[in-house]
């Protein structure tokens, strides 16, 4: 009996804290060795010239999400697990969305309905709360989070999602009872609606006036306001998709006070801006780019930069919110109408680490620790899956993505795995390439071959954060 399933022999072994020259053996699915010299293994893959990393850790994405009257998400978990690990990521962490009046638990079970034996990739959920009944915060809640489902999203905009102040308030005095840790879509829904409103009595209605509906300020109120009742609550927090200085500098204004205030940002603060839309109707794809919070500036792109650089941004997820470009998704007659009918979200769970690599890595912006510290290790750390899941050393999953640091690629919609009919990445050229995912021993994907089956991945219970209230 050889010692290892498999080994990967002559690469560089990249975690969060290292770089070492080392092989990798793998048994039953785990790393058991990380040494000088593996031998003995049942398959050998040779990883010379090649980086050894934690396969990606994906903690927002969003997979066939009703969107409540408005078009189907284009991927669903068979079709976006397949992108993820094209893309290197190996776990994903979707939401169950509660409809106003359901109870979580029905819908979670939905939610695996439509998931379970599907994925390519391992997931979880995370809990998005748009009713906190007495009954969702008294006793479903605390029980689900003891089921593994250890974080929520509140949303501080979007009508059927939207919270008021006191439904906040009440949702963070839940989770730090029972320390789940709670992840805030920070955009001020009175001050969009208003700007919305303005805008189309002028006949502003082409998706670039999405952006200008929202903008820096709004992102900067929300934060705000949600660092305050955080703060008085005394509560952790994590602020998601972060798009440009405004809400980056209230983070960093939280963090410096001593607040547990968590950031997250995503590739389209760093890869497109608001004039990637200017003067695009929707008959030329302008709708291609229409998510919440927009694309910004230059200006803003250097500030997300800024945030990643100096621990800001504990993760850089892809907010993967798919939309067809067609009559079905982007184009719909209503959303001809007005940006404000554009469905929001832009895909992106396959093309997240090749982004941060070529214009943060190769440009360099980041190290290759802080790169695998912002798509795995901090994902897992915290969202309750370390030390199962985010690094490379013996008892971790051997979820890993072996890296081409010099392979050169311009992203395009014919190299992606996705259900999407676009990416809005389109033309972009990257230095910086996965070249093969391995998961719980695996290897799911070469050369951008899926060689994985739906069903691989399973549904990850996962524990408290540790950076939940104590
Ligand atoms: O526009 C976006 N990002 N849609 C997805 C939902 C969300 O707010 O994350
Ligand atoms: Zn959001
Ligand atoms: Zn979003
Ligand atoms: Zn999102």
């Amino acid at each position: 009996m050889p010692d290892f399933d498999l080994s990967i022999r002559g690469g560089t072994v990249v975690t969060a804290s290292d770089t070492v020259r080392a092989d990798v053996g793998i048994r039953n699915g785990r790393i058991a060795a990380v040494a000088d010299r593996i031998e003995g293994a049942a398959r050998s893959i040779d990883a010379s010239g090649l980086l050894v990393m934690p396969g990606g850790i994906d903690s927002h994405v969003h997979l066939a999400q009703p969107t409540f009257g408005g078009p189907k998400m284009s991927d669903d978990f068979l079709t976006g697990t397949r992108s993820a690990i094209a893309g290197g990521t190996t776990t994903v962490i979707p939401f169950a969305t509660q409809p106003r009046g359901a109870s979580l638990r029905a819908v979670v079970s939905d939610y695996h309905k439509e998931a379970d034996g599907k994925c390519f990739a391992d997931y979880g959920f995370h809990l998005i709360i748009t009713d906190p009944s007495p009954s969702v915060l008294g006793q479903e809640l605390p029980a689900m989070v003891g089921d593994g489902y250890t974080s929520f999203k509140v949303f501080m905009t979007y009508a059927d999602m939207v919270l008021n102040d006191r439904e906040l308030l009440e949702v963070f005095d839940c989770a730090r009872g029972c320390r789940a840790l709670v992840m805030v879509h920070a955009e001020g829904y009175d001050a969009i609606q208003f700007m919305t409103e303005r805008l189309e009595r002028a006949g502003k209605t082409a998706p670039y006036y999405h952006g200008v509906s929202r903008p820096e300020i709004v992102e900067r109120e929300a934060a705000h306001r949600a660092i305050s009742h955080a703060e008085l609550i005394d509560v952790p927090i994590m602020i998601v998709h972060v798009s440009g200085r405004e809400a980056m500098e209230q983070i960093r204004w939280a963090q410096t006070r001593g607040l547990k205030i968590y950031g997250e940002t995503c590739p389209q603060y760093i890869a497109l801006t608001a004039d990637d839309m200017k003067g695009l109707n929707m008959d030329e794809s302008g709708g291609k780019y229409v998510c919440s919070p927009p694309p910004r500036d230059h200006a803003s792109q250097e500030a997300i930069w800024q945030g990643l650089q100096q621990g800001v941004f504990q993760t850089f997820s892809s907010d993967h919110c798919p939309f067809m470009d067609g009559v079905d998704g982007k184009r719909s007659p209503k959303a001809r109408t007005s940006f404000k009918w554009v469905p929001n979200g832009i895909p992106g769970v396959e093309t997240r680490m090749a982004i941060l690599w070529g214009l943060g890595v190769d440009k360099g912006r980041i190290g290759m620790n802080e790169f695998v510290a912002l798509t795995s290790t901090n994902h897992a750390k915290m969202y309750g899956l370390y030390p199962q899941k985010g690094s490379i050393a013996p008892g971790f999953d051997a979820d890993i993505v072996l890296w081409d640091p010099n392979r050169k690629e311009t992203i395009r919609q014919e190299l992606m795995h996705g259900a999407c009919d676009y990416t809005p990445y389109e033309g972009l050229a990257v230095t910086g390439w996965p070249v093969m995912t391995i998961l719980r021993g695996k290897p799911v994907c070469e050369e951008g071959k899926i060689l994985g089956e739906p069903g691989d991945g399973g549904f990850l219970k996962r524990g408290i954060s540790p950076y939940a209230a104590r």
